[in-house]
């Protein structure tokens, strides 16, 4: 029988996954029977991540990458087809933000730290882009391929304060729907690309900018809580299902689509 959301012994590649998304992802995903390759930077974490894996009898295997690099990403994507003989799925989890990128309550644009802000555009946009051209030209020679971006909500509308990270997070949407069109126009029909596109997740990331110490909400937190229907934040297996859906046949016909997953904070306004 046909099973549209069959997984098994898909080698699925994800950067930054050792992230807290990121690790959830690694996690579902091995334990649906796929090959993941994590790439990160870190490899005291990437190798914890792989035990606890394997310790559930499924594959994975880590590689410390750097998502900006090509020349690293070439021999990640060497490595993974010389172990596994094919790549099927690329996840470009890895981003992130920066103080200098973001405008606060008491600064202005021109306290903008220039650098900071190339730096984050560097991470979540070339971070996606770079991967993308590295691993889509396996995916060519195999005629099949199927690219998950994660995106945010701070690139849908733009949010206060985080003005580098929404600005890449609005590139890299925008480069989903690129590449879709590209890929599917170029080389046919078996080559996907879609973004999902989260909410707010309580992760190493933003975690001080939307908690205290005491756990309790800051201001901003509260606020987000506020223009949430669902009046809290998501948790990271909230995304596995949009996520099983995009790597599986479930979603073939889908490409250059961006799945929200925000528990109705694009939707809402007052
Ligand atoms: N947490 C949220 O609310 C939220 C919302 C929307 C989108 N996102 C996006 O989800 C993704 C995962 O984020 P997270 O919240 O789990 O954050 P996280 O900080 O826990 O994980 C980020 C991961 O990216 C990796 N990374 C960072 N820079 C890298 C680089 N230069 N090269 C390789 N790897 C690098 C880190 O090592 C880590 O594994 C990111 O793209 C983030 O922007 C998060």
């Amino acid at each position: 029988m046909y099973e549209l959301f069959n997984i098994k012994d898909k080698v699925i590649v994800i950067t930054g996954g050792t992230g807290v998304l990121g690790a959830s992802m690694v996690e579902y995903l091995a334990a649906h029977g796929a090959k993941v390759a994590v790439l990160a930077r870190n490899k005291e974490k990437g190798d914890a991540l792989i035990e606890s894996v394997r310790s559930k009898d499924v594959d994975a295997i880590f590689l410390q990458t750097e998502v900006t690099d090509e020349a690293v990403l070439k021999q990640n994507a060497e490595d993974i087809f010389s172990k596994y003989g094919k790549i099927d799925v690329l996840i470009n989890g890895a981003g992130g933000n920066m103080p200098g990128a973001t405008i606060g309550p008491t600064s202005s644009i021109f306290d903008l730290k220039m650098d900071d802000f190339r730096k984050v555009v560097d991470l979540n946009l070339m971070g996606t882009v770079v991967p993308t051209v590295v691993f889509a030209e396996y995916m060519v020679n195999a005629k099949k391929g199927n690219i998950i971006n994660i995106s945010s909500a701070s690139a849908l509308r733009p949010l206060t304060r985080v003005a580098g990270y929404g600005t890449a997070k609005a590139a890299v949407t925008n480069f989903t729907k690129y590449m879709a069109g590209e890929m599917a126009i170029k080389y046919g029909e078996s080559f996907r690309v879609n973004a999902i596109c989260p909410g707010f997740f309580i992760t190493e990331q933003n975690r001080t900018l939307l908690t205290n110490p005491d756990g309790s909400y800051t201001d901003r937190g509260n606020t987000i809580i506020a223009h949430t229907p669902f009046r809290r934040f998501g948790e990271p297996e909230e995304l596995l299902g949009t996520l099983h859906y995009l790597v599986s046949d479930a979603s073939k016909f889908v490409t250059g689509s961006v799945a929200i997953v925000d528990g109705g904070f694009d939707a809402f306004s007052i």
